[in-house]
């Protein structure tokens, strides 16, 4: 086991309003080396849960455990953003060796980790070009070349093909999938498309609206490796429209019951 959250309850202090809740009560644990994917309503916690992860937040309560080879330093953990967050000023080359550069990795092993990860990632030739040279699917090429670079022992990937199109985003999912299924990585990936979930993913947490809450937990019963013929797999459709029924649901209950939102129980 790698990561456990239990009782995670997370509130942001608003500049003279009320704590903001926006995890509550969170328990759920992440295998070493599943795919794990999140889906949930817009702006019900889901980055502030990576963020959390990733060590950038901390909990308000509960306990987040990491438990593995490097547990006595906390994993090494690296975020792989929907709008890329790559540095304009540096190239890519510099991007995706950044995280080694700052851990002190000499200048040839850091470049050498770096145009592997590039090459993998199928963008070798553009090692010299800026952010701004490249098209939004190359750069999070690089993005995920650049965490990858960090080797780190858990992925986490906040809808990182929310912003490609339809087309990249497909080849996208494809070369992750290759890639995960070489490496495998624990990876948790935040998505708003039901379908992507269920295409990459072991399991599918399913969450509620802010303070979110784990609505369902959901094993993938599908094959590896996987593509998008699953589609035509009538668990498919049933999958689908059972985590639509209850996001949808998710959503109806909170707009009935507005108190569940704001209650600063904990
Ligand atoms: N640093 C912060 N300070 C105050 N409030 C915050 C902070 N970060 C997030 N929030 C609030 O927490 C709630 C959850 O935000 P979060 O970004 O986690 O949602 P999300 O599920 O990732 O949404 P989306 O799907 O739109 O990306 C929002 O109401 C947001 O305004
Ligand atoms: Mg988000």
């Amino acid at each position: 086991m790698i990561v456990s959250l239990e009782n995670v309850f997370k509130s942001f202090q608003v500049p003279g309003g009320a704590p903001l809740p926006v995890l509550d009560n969170f328990s759920c644990e992440i295998a070493e080396r599943e795919f794990l994917c999140i889906v949930g309503p817009s702006g019900c916690g889901k980055s502030t849960l990576l963020t959390m992860l990733g060590g950038l937040e901390k909990p308000t309560g509960g306990v987040i455990r990491f438990s593995g080879e490097r547990s006595s330093s906390g994993p090494l953990t690296t975020i792989v953003w929907q709008d890329y967050a790559l540095i304009p000023w540096r190239s890519v080359i510099d991007n995706v060796s950044f995280g080694l550069e700052i851990m002190g990795v000499p200048k040839h092993q850091r470049k050498a980790e770096a145009m592997r990860h590039l090459k993998l990632m199928g963008i070798e030739g553009f090692d010299q070009h800026y952010p701004h040279q490249l098209s939004g699917g190359m750069r999070q090429r690089v993005g995920i070349a650049r965490a990858l670079t960090n080797n780190p022992e858990i992925l986490l990937m906040d809808e990182p093909f929310g912003a490609v199109d339809a087309q990249t985003r497909m080849v996208l999912q494809d070369e992750l999938t290759a890639l995960w299924m070489r490496d495998r990585k624990t990876v948790l990936f935040i998505t708003h498309s039901i379908e992507e979930a269920l295409l990459l993913g072991d399991r599918v947490i399913v969450l509620s609206p802010r303070p979110a809450r784990i609505l369902e937990e959901i094993t993938v019963p599908f094959p590896r490796p996987r593509s998008v013929d699953i589609e035509r797999d009538p668990r498919f459709t049933e999958l689908r429209l059972h985590i639509w029924d209850l996001l949808k649901g998710g959503v109806e209950k909170a707009r009935i019951e507005p108190e569940a939102t704001s209650a600063g129980t904990h």
